[in-house]
């Protein structure tokens, strides 16, 4: 490369680094990770302009624009429709905009874009996610038990989340264990209208004495939902944001005495709690 152009473009270099430096500065855009469904939304633009003046700022989800602020315009702001989005306009401007009750359709990447007046038209932008969660109304259900078991028999029960989005994860425990794996009966999700599923789980195990403690057994399901949050580009860490669950408690008629020495005899009682 010849010397001259060398120094053009170092030159264009150092022109380009001082405009960043000196003019507009995107400092950060704040997206709430999650939010349940029905709440408002606050989206904020961190920016400094120091020399520069603003000409624009937009904000986009999934790169379609739903608002923009311009200060030259009558009004400055205006909002477009985009599915999912609704603005609160007396509530947004240059530095935020505010969605009216999130819906399940407001999840997604939202951007703001900052630019500045001529003559230097710069222009900077950065993104944040939003997922949108819905808390099931109910308690997980346990259902398909009998009223009375033999020691031995097959304890075969059903557990279903109520609806949600993401869905419940399900889980048994047995006396506060975790049921392995080889109890499990899994079942794929079901899906409702709106966008919500549910998740059921079977458990299925062999009653035996051992599983008696003073002569009660207790199963629990409990369901949990956690959204899947963002940071940055990568998923990121799962947050347990509700828990629920459902207990059922065997019960023996017989002594822990009796249970280890005559367990074929032994009849179980269940019992909702
Ligand atoms: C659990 O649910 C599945 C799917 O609906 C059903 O086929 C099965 O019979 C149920 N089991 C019990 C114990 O209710």
């Amino acid at each position: 490369m010849p010397t001259k152009e060398i120094i053009y473009v170092s030159i264009l270099a150092i022109l380009l680094a001082n405009s960043e430096v000196c003019g507009l500065r995107l400092n950060r855009v704040v997206v709430p990770p999650y939010k349940l469904r029905g709440e408002n939304a606050v989206l904020e633009c961190h920016y400094d302009l120091d020399d520069d003046s603003l000409y624009a700022v937009k904000w986009y989800k999934e790169n379609e624009e739903f608002y923009r602020f311009v200060p030259k315009s009558h009004p400055p702001q205006h909002s477009y429709k985009v599915e999912g989005i609704k603005v609160i306009n007396e509530e947004s401007d240059s530095h935020q905009v505010v969605l009216r009750s999130v819906t399940l359709k407001s999840s997604g990447l939202y951007r703001c874009e900052v630019s500045a007046e001529g003559p230097s038209f710069f222009s900077v932008q950065k993104e944040g996610r939003l997922e949108v969660v819905f808390l099931p109304r109910e308690a997980p259900q346990i259902s398909g038990e009998k009223k009375q078991y033999q020691i031995g028999d097959e304890l075969n029960l059903n557990c279903s989340s109520g609806k949600s989005y993401p869905a419940s994860v399900l889980n048994w425990y047995i006396n506060d264990n975790q049921a392995s794996d080889s109890n499990l009966l899994r079942y794929p999700l079901q899906s409702h209208n709106h966008g919500l599923v549910s998740s059921l789980l079977g458990l299925r195990m062999r009653l035996i004495s051992e599983h008696f403690i003073e002569g009660s057994l207790r199963v629990r399901c409990v369901a949990t939902v956690s959204p899947l949050l963002w940071q940055g580009n990568k998923e990121s860490i799962f947050q347990k944001i509700d828990n629920r669950e459902a207990m059922l408690l065997v019960r023996s008629m017989a002594t822990q005495h009796t249970l280890s020495a005559f367990p074929w005899i032994v009849t179980v009682i269940l019992a909702r709690i």
